[in-house]
């Protein structure tokens, strides 16, 4: 196996110009991490810390202003369609599309890597039992509880097998049980599927549930503290750490707090 990272940022910065028109905004500051391949890696921070930037640099959605950003071996923004198939994302919002039924919306990433007819509904429908789902397979969105819409999310994302698994606060607007639910359920197909995901939360307990390891940004995006997790980790281990990212996020200033 390469030992060589799977995904890699070097010196990233994100700028933004200003809506007034003042300049530019930096949202991402010099980012430096690496993620291995099969790694579960929980990003956490304040809101406007630049965690959904991150992300969309990561997915090759915006190019960085400077730096590099290395997904194996691939520039995710200038070779985006190098990338089709190989990265599944999962939204805060579930961004089903709301005419399509709960099996016509896992289709879709199927249908655009042209999979063949017969073998993709088999597969979206298997996604959709693994999840829970089936029997609402010919549901439409507005028929479904949140949860279940997050499923039908997490299956769409996992349908077209990548490799690399995105999710930017994919939980945080469902209960907490449901929640609860839906990480172990996340973690468990990482890692039976050999999958890397990068998972965006503002919740601690979350990170340290589905991390292996857990990076804490500060505005704009740097790492201001990281700890790797093992299963093995016992109970004084993770509320140490949860101490130490409790103190690491109340050292920043607040988000409203006046810009010097
Ligand atoms: N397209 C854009 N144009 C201008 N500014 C932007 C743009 N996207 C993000 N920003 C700014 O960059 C900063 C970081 O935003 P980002 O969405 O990455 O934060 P976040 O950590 O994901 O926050 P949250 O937890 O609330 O989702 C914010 O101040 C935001 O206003
Ligand atoms: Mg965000």
């Amino acid at each position: 196996m390469s030992t060589d990272p799977f995904i890699r940022f070097r010196d990233v910065s994100k700028e933004f110009p200003r809506p007034d028109g003042s300049g530019t905004f930096l949202a991402v500051d010099r980012l430096s991490f690496e993620i291995a391949r099969g790694e579960i890696v929980a990003v956490l921070g304040k809101t406007g810390c630049g965690k959904s930037t991150m992300f969309n640099l990561l997915a090759g959605l915006i190019e960085p202003t400077s730096g590099m950003v290395d997904v194996t071996g691939h520039d995710p923004f200038r070779e985006f369609a190098y990338f089709r198939g190989k990265i599944g994302i999962v939204f805060q919002n579930d961004r089903l599309m709301p005419w399509r039924s709960a099996l016509d919306n896992v289709l879709l990433g199927l249908q655009i890597l042209d999979a063949d007819k017969m073998e993709a509904e088999a597969t979206a429908r298997g996604w959709l039992t693994r999840l829970g789902l089936a029997g609402h397979e010919s549901d439409y969105p507005h028929a479904l509880s949140g949860g279940m819409r997050q499923r039908v999310s997490i299956a769409r994302a996992f349908a077209v097998e990548p490799e690399i698994l995105l999710c930017d606060e994919p939980f945080s607007s469902l209960d907490e049980m449901t929640a609860r639910d839906l990480r172990s359920e996340f973690t468990r197909l990482v890692k039976q599927n050999g999958k890397t995901a990068v998972f965006i939360t503002h919740h601690i307990n979350e990170a340290l549930e589905i991390g292996d390891r857990v990076m804490v940004f500060h505005r704009p995006a740097r790492i201001a503290y990281e700890a790797r997790m093992d299963q093995t980790s016992g109970e004084a281990e993770r509320r140490n750490v949860q101490d130490r990212i409790l103190e690491v996020l109340s050292l920043e200033r607040s988000v409203d707090a006046p810009q010097v």
